[in-house]
């Protein structure tokens, strides 16, 4: 038995379908800086070490929206991943109906609210286009 160290090929992404009273989700436009610039993403971001990815995810709409989402109004949703580099993407998407504050696009170019049945039209990132079809069947 060798002591080699097993890769960590899967990257695990959090990332949120804020809906609101109309049943729109919020997506933000990646930035021209980032890797997939212009994409309309659901927000989110990479779980760090030692977070649970309902922490992570809280930590990236505060970071990102400047919103607060409770625990309790987190619910998993769904999961797709997608090919990245030499690594593995696992997306996991949840959805939360209620927060606090109003979502600001601190670090992406844009906010957008748009029905799940009009992001087909949208150019996604690899992970989030799959998330669509099961967005629409479950809102
Ligand atoms: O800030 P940066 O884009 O480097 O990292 P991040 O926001 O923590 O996202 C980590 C990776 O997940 C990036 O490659 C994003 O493109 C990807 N991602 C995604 O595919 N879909 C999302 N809804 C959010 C992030």
């Amino acid at each position: 038995m060798t002591n080699a160290v097993v890769p960590n090929i899967l990257l695990p992404v959090v990332a949120a379908a804020l809906v609101d009273a109309d049943g729109r989700v919020l997506l933000q436009q990646r930035p021209a800086d980032k890797s997939l610039a212009g994409l309309w993403e659901f927000p989110g971001g990479k779980v760090e070490s030692g977070e649970t990815p309902e922490d992570a995810l809280i930590r990236e709409l505060e970071e990102e929206l400047g919103i607060a989402v409770p625990h309790a109004c987190l619910a998993p949703a769904a999961f797709a991943s997608a090919p990245l580099g030499d690594r593995h993407l696992l997306l996991l998407l949840y959805i939360a109906r209620k927060w606090v504050g109003v979502p600001r696009a601190l670090e992406a170019t844009v906010l957008k609210w748009v029905r799940p049945a009009d992001m087909h039209a949208l150019p996604m990132p690899p992970a989030d286009r799959p998330l669509i079809g099961l967005l629409d069947a479950l809102l």
